[in-house]
């Protein structure tokens, strides 16, 4: 390998190259012969020489100097290059080095393959060089499409190599998007420094200068005749940014001027929200793009006995409706109790992203600045809705509304889940909405229509479909109903009604009239019944157990659960029974039972939809046969979950039937352990945690993190009580 410059990055590449074994010997060039010298005797190259001498026996050839410096040395290399040699360089602007290569060699080679680490240090010169620079960050490489796939194999490998993970992009857009992440933070960086150097009173200035100012200029120490070949190297991606934070900064000199304190409130709690969501961000969207957590295995020792008096997380479903009624409601909206879940954060983002101010959440606590039915702003973006049918569904009623296009995007399990559901009544009212091949995400929605209600029968019993139909009937001209072919929950019309906005409902059907207004309120979110299904189940299962569970929503639509689960003989009592804004709660005591196998009566399937996994563990505990019918919808869930709990089960050493719509479970089979694959399902994963309950062996559930989605803390809550649980880090 030949390093041309020997500096920060060129050293610290021939440093982990070596290390990582992929290259025989490290030959550099570089006008400094004191570098050189000092690369040798550091033990960060073998050797060095001209130019020229350094390329003609080299199989790899990597640019690393100032990007202004790059034609010369490409003129350099030129001649000596030898034809199955890769040539790649380290530089900040990819445009400028395939212009330059355009120049010298008079076209391209499908052996050069631009390259970008996006590592580096404000340090400089050879002896800053390290083998671990490198090491967990992003090397961007920007391969012509004719690239030759050996020398793209080889190169990627050598940076994989050196521990950093490979990214592809083409030019244009790595240019940008590296004019905004990193050109700009540094032309601030040198500018502030630069301006407080100037003021009368510098020397106090820095004197006083505390740790936010250190932290926030360190990169002003950077290496200027770097930095300004990078500028004048990405000189209109460069300004197209500069100019997008002049308009930024001029609105907040404004609202400064102006004492608008909700214009900066605004801005700040979205930088904050951006900021601590940072490694989800790609600049240039909106900020939350991607939720993907390290992966997370939980661990099972079988046994245990499940007791104390606890309180799960707030509703999902609660959750999500109180950021959107909120949003669009005239006032100010506190929510307590608000799930700090990822799900429900993913819809507090996306309104963020549409200009709404909200501040929290702060332990469930979430205050929300209201912009009325027609205040909210277009996202810079598409939203990305994470894990989240619920999000998605709903969001898609409310955005085919808004003057604005959008667009909504989610993770791999939601881009599986069907749309068309709600995008084909949707239409029927004159949205305009595109979705991926088979009616999947993402979804394109064109603002700007004009919609008309209408009357819908849902052929599935749905609460998304029906929530998603009544928030665009609230733009709709006249009135539209939904009709459900059986009970679904039903927050969306209760929480309608707590904002002032009438719903009418008619046995089987749910009406709006379109054109009407939200006012803030407050809202008490109650502990989400799906999540305390986990524990009714687990406590049920494992001898000796008492446990109570406080406020527990028992919204008769979401009650099912219980209702089975008393048909199976469960020991559940309910006490303090209330109504708290809108939704009724309860404290239930739950107690070790000898469950049975029953028949689940179809009409309860809408009313437990989520909570079959679970109830399937119960089902494998009972003593003789379970039967569920009449629950395909399991299939279209985060996961197939009528398959992938028959493959856990399966391989936790229990049989079942897998049916078109349902399951037969026969009770009473021993649940020796075993690895299991949740599938990245949050409710497959917690369900299995509970079989351990029952088990003889050990169980590994893979695939956790997607917990978080909806019961942040379940590991730490879980082994409070009893389960003998353990997460940790690995697939
Ligand atoms: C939900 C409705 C249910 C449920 C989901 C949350 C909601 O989905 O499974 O977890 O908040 O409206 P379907 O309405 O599609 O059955």
């Amino acid at each position: 390998m030949a390093v041309i410059g020997l500096g920060l990055i060129g050293g610290s590449l021939a440093r982990a190259a070596r290390q990582s074994g992929l290259v025989g010997a490290v030959v550099a060039a570089d006008r400094s012969d004191d570098e050189l010298a000092l690369g040798v005797e550091l033990g960060v190259i073998d050797g060095h020489g001209s130019v020229a001498e350094v390329v003609a026996g080299a199989d790899l050839v990597v640019v690393a100097v100032p990007v202004r410096a790059t034609r010369d040395v490409l003129a350099a290399i030129q001649p000596h290059l030898s034809p199955e040699a890769v040539l790649t360089d380290v530089g900040s602007t990819k445009g400028s080095f395939v212009a330059a290569v355009h120049e010298i060699f008079g076209g391209w080679s499908p052996r050069i393959i631009p390259g970008h680490p996006i590592a580096g240090s404000e340090k400089n010169g050879v002896s800053a060089a390290r083998e671990d620079l490198f090491s967990d960050h992003k090397v961007i490489l920007t391969p012509p499409a004719d690239a030759a796939p050996d020398a793209l194999d080889r190169l990627t490998r050598l940076w994989q190599g050196c521990g950093a993970t490979v990214l592809t992009m083409d030019v244009a857009r790595h240019d940008e998007v590296l004019a905004a992440t990193s050109h700009l933070p540094h032309l601030i960086a040198f500018s502030l420094v630069d301006t407080l150097a100037g003021e009368d009173q510098n020397m106090e200035i820095f004197r006083y200068a505390a740790g936010g100012f250190r932290d926030f200029t360190r990169i002003a120490a950077s290496d200027p005749v770097m930095w300004h070949d990078i500028f004048l190297s990405n000189r209109d991606a460069v300004l197209r940014v500069i100019d997008h934070f002049n308009e930024d900064l001029a609105q907040l000199r404004q609202a400064i001027e102006d004492q608008d304190g909700a214009a900066l409130l605004r801005v700040f709690s979205r930088a904050r929200a951006a900021r601590n969501h940072f490694s989800k961000m790609l600049s240039g969207q909106a900020y939350v793009t991607d939720m993907s957590q390290k992966p997370v295995r939980f661990r099972l020792q079988p046994g245990g006995s499940v007791n104390g008096d606890i309180r799960v997380p707030g509703d999902k479903s609660i959750s999500h409706r109180s950021i959107m009624l909120g949003a669009l409601a005239d006032g100010i909206t506190e929510v307590d109790g608000f799930l700090e879940g990822e799900d429900s954060l993913a819809t507090l983002q996306a309104f963020r992203d549409m200009g709404v101010t909200i501040e929290g959440p702060d332990h469930g606590h979430v205050r929300i600045h209201g912009v009325g039915m027609n205040g909210l702003e277009a996202p810079r973006g598409p939203l990305y809705l994470g894990n989240s049918g619920t999000a998605m569904r709903l969001f898609t009623g409310l955005l085919a509304a808004q003057p604005f296009d959008s667009e909504l995007t989610g993770d791999a399990s939601l881009s599986r889940r069907p749309m068309d559901r709600v995008a084909e009544p949707l239409r029927a009212m004159g949205a305009v909405i595109d979705t991926a091949e088979g009616g999947r995400p993402p979804l394109k929605i064109r603002g700007g229509q004009k919609l008309a209600g209408i009357h819908y029968d849902m052929p599935v019993a749905s609460a998304q479909v029906k929530s998603c139909l009544l928030l665009a009937g609230l733009y709709a001209d006249g009135m539209t109903s939904v009709h459900e072919p059986a009970p679904t929950r039903d927050h969306t019309e209760r929480m309608l009604e707590g904002f002032g906005y009438h719903v009418h409902r008619d046995a089987a059907t749910s009406s709006v009239v379109g054109g009407g207004n939200l006012s803030a309120g407050h809202i008490d979110v109650p502990a989400d019944i799906s999540s305390a299904a986990f524990f009714l189940v687990a406590a049920s299962i494992a001898g000796d157990s008492d446990l109570t569970l406080r406020h527990v929503g028992m919204n008769p639509t979401r009650t099912g659960v219980l209702n089975i689960l008393k048909l199976m003989g469960a020991d559940i009592t309910v006490s303090n029974e209330r109504e708290i804004g809108g939704e009724p709660v309860a404290d239930l005591r739950v107690r070790s039972a000898t469950l049975r196998g029953i028949d689940i009566p179809e009409d309860q399937v809408p009313l437990a939809i989520d909570e079959f996994p679970v109830l399937f563990i119960a089902a494998a505990c009972a003593e003789g046969r379970t039967v569920l019918r009449g629950a395909e919808e399991l299939r279209v869930k985060e996961s197939d979950r009528i398959q992938v709990m028959a493959d856990g089960l399966k391989a936790v050493g229990v049989a079942t039937t897998v049916t078109p719509d349902g399951i037969i479970i026969d009770g009473g089979q021993t649940i020796v352990g075993g690895q299991v694959d949740s599938h990245g399902d949050h409710r497959i994963a917690m369900s299995f945690a509970v079989a351990s309950l029952r088990a003889s062996g050990e169980i590994l559930v893979n695939d956790c993190a997607n917990v978080a989605t909806s019961f942040p803390g379940f590991e730490a809550l879980a082994r409070e009580t009893g389960i003998r649980i353990d997460a940790e880090e690995g697939r």
